[in-house]
């Protein structure tokens, strides 16, 4: 069998503008980051899976491809794990996979590492078989995987691993359409808190069903938000753009998912002048992002450190999933 070997890499996102009412449908504007996931991929005779994911604690773990859909799946291979069963199912193929991935971020980020290596996987995959598949069909695969092993998502982060930029985007795909390629500049503060997305997700809708409305209120707000975001982006008026930003963050310190190491970073990145600041993705940890001007980026950096935040040096607007 051709033992040669494909690496594929894709980005991690920062959500700008809709976290959490894009699970409910309404679109949100997400952009990809230069930080990437990689993996190498090559095929093997013997009909096995073989992963080698140093970053989450895995080395040569092994798997007969007999027993994939019955075994004990460490956390660490699961995306990996479905989206090869996906492939195999979808296009079938002799033999077996052997797969290295490695990381440019932690995944203690919040940066979308499983969404990002599950795209990077499959795209090699695709590469090493010679399916062939376009990005849309990438995308649906990957976010089917995502479905699969997590149970709850919008996919926006799996759309920002795939097409890269920055992406107005709503839930599995049904918007996914590229806003221009500005440059803008982003500061991005860690708060040291690791944050699983789904149990916050999970009791934001319990709370939503005995709310009457007040949640589906607020997610309708936040689209309205995006909605004008839309506009300030493609325009590239950020000052308008921060303003909303602002107003995001007051929805979500609405919907309960703001924290007080977040609200620190968020005040402090606005007094030294951003011109919007708001938590990005899951909230209550993870990261913070602020809007800024070239002039104005240390200041705000400078600031976020003194409020404990942790600054974390990316670049936005960064290319799609490619093979390196
Ligand atoms: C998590 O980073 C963002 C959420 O909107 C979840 C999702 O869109 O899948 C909370």
């Amino acid at each position: 069998m051709n033992a040669h070997s494909v690496t594929a890499s894709a980005p991690g996102k920062l959500m700008l503008l809709g976290e959490h009412a894009v699970v409910y449908g309404r679109p949100c504007i997400v952009t990809a980051v230069d930080q990437r996931m990689r993996a190498t991929v090559e095929r093997i005779d013997n009909p096995s899976f073989i992963l080698h994911a140093p970053d989450v604690g895995l080395e040569e773990y092994h798997l007969a491809l007999a027993d994939i859909t019955n075994a004990e799946i460490p956390k660490g291979a699961r995306f990996l794990v479905e989206a090869l069963q996906q492939f195999r199912v979808a296009h079938p193929f002799d033999g077996g996979i052997r797969v290295r991935t490695s990381s440019d971020f932690s995944s203690h980020f919040g940066f979308g590492s499983s969404s990002a290596s599950t795209i990077a996987f499959l795209r090699a995959i695709d590469a090493c078989i010679g399916t062939h598949l376009d990005l849309r069909t990438l995308f649906e695969l990957a976010f089917a995987v995502v479905l699969a092993v997590q149970k709850t998502g919008s996919g926006f982060d799996v759309a920002a691993a795939t097409w890269g930029g920055t992406l107005h985007y709503a839930r599995g795909g049904e918007i996914a359409t590229a806003l221009p390629n500005h440059s803008f500049s982003l500061v991005v503060g860690y708060t040291g808190v690791k944050v699983e997305t789904a149990p916050v997700v999970h009791r934001i809708r319990e709370e939503s069903l005995r709310d009457g409305g007040r949640i589906e209120r607020l997610y309708d707000a936040m689209a309205t938000v995006t909605a004008k975001g839309v506009t300030a982006f493609s325009h590239a008026d950020w000052p308008a753009f921060g303003v909303l930003m602002d107003e995001q963050q007051a929805l979500l310190r609405d919907l309960g998912v703001s924290s007080d190491v977040l609200e620190r970073c968020i005040l402090a990145a606005k007094q030294a002048g951003a011109l919007g600041a708001k938590l990005s993705g899951t909230g209550i940890g993870d990261c913070m992002i602020a809007l800024g001007t070239p002039e104005t980026v240390p200041a705000i950096m400078d600031a976020i450190t003194a409020a404990g935040g942790i600054i974390l040096p990316v670049r936005v607007q960064a290319p799609a999933v490619r093979l390196e």
